[in-house]
């Protein structure tokens, strides 16, 4: 039996995925990778290779990981970075404009694919699963940056692998940068900080350890018992007492991080998963979803020389459960774990001025929606273990059902309604467990949150983060808590296709959290 075959029936049968769904996973046409348009005249030109290091993580042995590394083939060095020089988790930065080609190398012992998450690229570009290429292929991507400046990033999205290899180490982010944001004079160079955090569990010679291969677990999604910030158990940056901006992302499988500083100060958030927001705006706490991607802006000029200010965090599972406490690190403070320290440098404070407009954006407005006073429903349900969007989980690769096609240039109000009154017949003794939140995303588009109506009875938890909610800018990824309706505005523009919505807890999506949908003339 060849690998691949292997983890997919492990997994499959793990599972307990549908006959059906495998079945037509195996009959999958093949589908030839993309290749190099020799009529694409890209501005920058890089080599992406997914393939598996070793890397010094945990002081002692070195940890295995798979992850991506690059090669700048054309454009200036500065394209290619690594967060906080770890080597493994690269930052691309680009520019509105830019016309771009990857060339990805899959070096993995299995099937991968690359989606670009946040950015409205055609179809062929977005990393479906149904364009997975084998180890040793390549595919060639080639597209441009339409978006606006902001914090994007991307993963692999191979069917029911996704989880898997993203723990393993398999992340980027993606920066945007244009005019507007030049304009804004916001914080750069040394003093623009992006922060991955992710949890991962390690074992007793340092390498990760990951689910078991009971739906139970898989259901609950895997949160990890430690939590890194660009790759580092314990990260702690020296800073100059002056501004800087943060780019605060949530690479984590499963778990929702509710974040604050530890010197009271609220957060100055300036951008949301689709860029700089009009005005910046004040949050005393912020709630990531996994994938989600919020910017904010510190003034340290008030921080005394060789004092530190933390980023404190609480973790929580997909149902809720405050699991803070039992993770290893730094002791806790009032109920949250430091997960990142600034030290201040002794150089002398300089004070800078809030930021104040940062960019214009065209508002949608509900008016504009084809479907204004009947949004599109997709009904989040559990039955039987299982998670279904409008009652169905992820089948055939290509399939497209007939609530889910749109029309291009249209205007939409969709609404994720996270249904708690299920849970008959669960069975596995899980009758209290089918409350959950899950993080809802929408490949090619940005929206923008209309409406959030919460449970009938909404408890102080709940009560609590959504207060570090984001409603206000552009988004692709939104947390529908439980029994709550999260009404949100898109527009479908410049490309046709075919496209994903799912659940972004890794582990929902790869049991089939997941749905088609197509783009239309
Ligand atoms: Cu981060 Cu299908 O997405
Ligand atoms: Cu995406
Ligand atoms: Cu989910």
């Amino acid at each position: 039996m060849q690998r691949r075959d292997f983890l997919r029936t492990t997994v499959a049968g793990g599972l307990g995925l549908s006959t059906l769904a495998r079945q037509t996973l195996a009959q999958m046409p093949r589908i030839e990778p993309a290749r190099a348009n020799p009529g694409f005249q890209p501005d920058v030109e890089l080599a992406l290779t997914a393939q598996r290091g070793d890397w010094a993580v945990l002081p002692g042995a070195q940890t295995s990981l798979w992850h991506f590394t690059g090669q700048v083939m054309k454009g200036d060095a500065s394209v290619l970075s690594f967060a906080d020089g770890s080597g493994h988790l690269p930052v691309l930065r680009l520019r509105r404009g830019q016309k771009v080609r990857i060339h990805f190398d899959n070096r993995l012992p299995e099937a991968s694919i690359v989606h670009w998450h946040g950015l409205n690229i055609p179809q062929r570009m977005d990393g479906h699963p149904m364009y997975a290429i084998e180890p040793g292929e390549r595919y060639v991507y080639e597209f441009e940056i339409v978006n606006r400046a902001g914090t994007y990033w991307f993963h692999p999205h191979p069917h029911e692998r996704t989880s898997f290899q993203v723990y393993q180490g398999l992340s980027g982010l993606l920066l945007v940068t244009d005019d507007e944001e030049a304009q804004a004079n916001l914080p750069a160079g040394e003093q623009d900080v992006p922060l991955v955090i992710q949890d991962r569990s390690f074992d007793e010679h340092n390498q990760l350890r990951y689910i078991g291969n009971m739906r139970h677990d898989w259901m609950m999604g895997f949160s990890g018992e430690r939590v890194l910030v660009n790759g580092h158990p314990q990260y702690s940056r020296q800073v100059s007492r002056t501004a800087h901006r943060i780019r605060l992302f949530n690479g984590s499988n499963a778990t929702l991080y509710h974040l604050r500083w530890s010197h009271g100060q609220p957060f100055t958030v300036i951008g949301t998963d689709g860029g700089l927001l009009e005005q910046a705006r004040q949050q005393e706490s912020l709630t990531l979803g996994i994938g989600e991607r919020v910017d904010v802006w510190v003034d340290f000029s008030g921080q005394a020389a060789g004092s530190s200010v933390h980023l404190l965090a609480e973790s929580y599972t997909p149902s809720l459960e405050n699991f803070t406490e039992t993770q290893q690190g730094e002791a806790l403070q009032d109920g949250a774990r430091p997960i990142a320290g600034f030290v201040m440098s002794n150089a002398p404070a300089t004070e800078v001025a809030a930021p104040g407009r940062l960019s214009v954006y065209p508002a949608l407005s509900a008016a504009d929606a084809v479907n204004a006073g009947a949004p599109r429903r997709v009904q989040i349900s559990m039955r039987m273990g299982s998670f279904y969007l409008n009652n169905r989980v992820f089948g055939g690769m290509q399939d497209v059902a007939d609530d889910s096609v749109v029309k291009l240039g249209s205007t939409e109000v969709w609404e994720f309604a996270n249904d708690a009154r299920m849970g008959m017949g669960m069975g596995m003794g899980m009758g209290g467990m089918m409350q959950m939140a899950h993080p809802m995303h929408v490949h090619n588009v940005q929206f923008t949150v209309q409406s959030r109506i919460p449970a009938d009875q909404s408890s102080a938890l709940h009560r609590r983060l959504s207060a570090g909610f984001t409603d206000y800018g552009l988004k692709d990824v939104v947390v529908v808590l439980p029994g709550e309706r999260v009404q949100v505005l898109m527009k479908f523009e410049n490309h046709t296709g075919l496209y994903l919505y799912h659940c972004h807890i890794l582990e929902h999506e790869d049991l089939g959290m997941m749905q088609n949908y197509r783009v239309e003339a």
